[in-house]
């Protein structure tokens, strides 16, 4: 199977539909629906709503029926990335090749963006009409997973620790300092990115009415992909080629907690690699239709070998 354009081409009927869920918010003020769609329609690989379609044709659907759910993650997972760009966080000027938001539209209008794809993430998945097949009770279910997973018991606590370890390799690095910075570095990447990762495939699952077992075993599947595509990206901010990235990197002047500050970046791809296959096991483990999986297994190995 040739992934990257199996990514291509799934990507592409996200990127058709994206801004329509934006500009159909009828009554949105224009500059902040301008800002919106600035943010999404930059490009970014799309990874998480292609996840979640195979994971949903995984158990038995077709991913174009569940593309409101895939956008909706899409929205999430934008303004995590408008936020996080903001000079009280990462403080960026580069995302996914295009100045960052709050450079074009000011800090304050990045921060109302942000908060309206999160809010309107959830009129997306929760208002849009699904063919017959997709039932109510699993939309509803899917949206208690995107909201868990994004909020307090999720991505922003991961966010949140992101920033507090700021400047924790300061200093001498005893071994029972890196120990500790090993076990604060899994939560962050945990919660920062695997959730949201997690959640992509979770919510196929969940839309699917797939039975709790096949849920969890699919679950288990996303967090070790979570967690290999975090390593991955800590990889690319220090060792990746900016072009490409579409990102300036700014981990070490940041100060940052990552797996390539705290282990070195060779020791950090060996992590990643580590983490692919433990997710590759845990894909193995799920019982489910053979291509889509066969698809979830190349899209985990693109995320470790990505350049982008
Ligand atoms: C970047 O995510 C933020 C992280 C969680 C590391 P992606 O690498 O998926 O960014 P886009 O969507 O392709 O721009
Ligand atoms: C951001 O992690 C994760 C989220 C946005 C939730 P990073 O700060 O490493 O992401 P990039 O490198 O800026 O994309
Ligand atoms: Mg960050
Ligand atoms: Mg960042
Ligand atoms: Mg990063």
């Amino acid at each position: 199977m040739d992934i990257e354009k199996y990514i291509r081409e799934r990507a592409a009927a996200v990127n058709k539909a994206l801004p329509a869920f934006v500009l159909g918010l009828k009554g949105a003020q224009p500059r902040l629906a301008e800002a919106m769609v600035y943010s999404l329609a930059a490009g970014g690989k799309r990874l998480r709503p292609v996840l979640m379609g195979a994971a949903y044709e995984m158990f038995g659907g077709r991913a174009r029926d569940i593309l409101p759910a895939a956008c909706a993650l899409e929205l999430v997972h934008t303004y995590s990335l408008v936020h996080d760009d903001l000079p009280a966080m990462d403080d960026d000027d580069l995302r996914r090749g295009r100045p960052t938001s709050h450079k074009v539209y000011g800090e304050a209008l990045a921060i109302l963006a942000g908060d309206a794809l999160l809010t309107d993430a959830f009129t997306v998945l929760l208002s849009s009409k699904y063919p017959a097949r997709v039932k109510p009770a699993h939309v509803l279910r899917a949206a208690a997973v995107l909201s868990a997973r994004a909020g307090a018991r999720g991505m922003v606590s991961g966010q949140a620790a992101d920033l507090q370890a700021e400047g924790f390799l300061r200093g001498r690095l005893t071994p029972s300092r890196r120990a500790a910075g090993r076990k604060l570095l899994a939560y962050i990447h945990l919660h920062k990115t695997a959730d949201l990762i997690t959640a992509a495939v979770e919510m196929g699952a969940a839309l699917a009415g797939a039975p709790e077992k096949d849920f969890r075993a699919v679950s288990a599947f996303g967090r070790e992909l979570g967690l290999c595509f975090q390593v991955a990206d800590d990889v690319l901010d220090v060792a990746g080629d900016k072009k490409k990235l579409g990102k300036s990197g700014s981990d070490a002047r940041n100060n940052k907690l990552t797996y390539a500050s705290l282990l070195g970046v060779e020791q950090a791809r060996l992590e990643g690699e580590a983490l692919l296959r433990r997710s590759l096991a845990r894909l193995r483990g799920v019982r489910g239709a053979a291509a889509p999986k066969a698809a979830l297994a190349g899209i985990a190995d693109f995320v470790y070998r990505r350049e982008n």
